[in-house]
């Protein structure tokens, strides 16, 4: 029997249906949920990639838990911060599952927009933590409204540019972040 983290048994809603229903009738579906780079057109140097696999020094391999000493140093770089302060996951979801189990017990809150990204309370969940919404409010533009956050929350998420929305943070959202005095998780 799986655990109770995860109601495993959700059915599927009305838009999974219908796209089911458009693949099979072999209908174009232009899918902009799609994230694998390699699917979405994106132009990438494909001849260098594939000459980087012929180094022999890919053949040698030399795992390390904080990701690849050069990789890090590819990205310290480009961010101006220290490779000491650079750790590298597999995936955005594995960085959240650790972020979780770093920064809460069981059963502690983490704030998350909304809307955006569903499977923060999939992420949560399986960690044991519980997702509290905060509401991004559209007027001129989107703002986040943190007002009735709980301060007993163990973190909050930021998600720059947002999914779905598309909407970018704003200085005034920083300041209401900072305000919170919280770990700031930005995705
Ligand atoms: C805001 C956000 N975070 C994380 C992810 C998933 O990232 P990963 O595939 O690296 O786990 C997505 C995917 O669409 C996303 O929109």
């Amino acid at each position: 029997m799986p655990s109770n983290r995860l109601p495993w048994d959700s059915p599927k809603n009305r838009l999974t249906l219908l796209l089911e229903e458009k693949r099979r009738a072999g209908a174009p579906v232009l899918d902009l949920t799609e994230s694998n780079p390699t699917r979405a057109g994106i132009p990438y140097p494909r001849e260098e990639i594939l000459m980087a696999l012929a180094d022999p020094a890919a053949l040698v391999w030399e795992p390390d838990p904080l990701g690849h000493p050069a990789a890090r140093l590819a990205v310290a770089q480009a961010h101006g911060v220290a490779p000491e302060s650079v750790l590298l996951t597999a995936s955005t979801s594995e960085a959240y599952s650790l972020l979780f189990k770093m920064l809460c017990d069981p059963g502690d809150t983490v704030l998350v927009p909304q809307p955006s990204y569903p499977l923060f309370d999939h992420l949560a969940a399986l960690e044991g933590v519980r997702v509290e919404p905060y509401m991004l409010r559209l007027d001129d533009d989107w703002s986040a409204d943190l007002s009735g956050a709980p301060r007993d929350a163990k973190a909050v998420i930021a998600v720059n540019p947002n999914n779905p929305t598309g909407s970018f943070l704003r200085v005034a959202d920083l300041d209401r972040f900072a305000a919170l005095g919280l770990p700031l998780i930005s995705d």
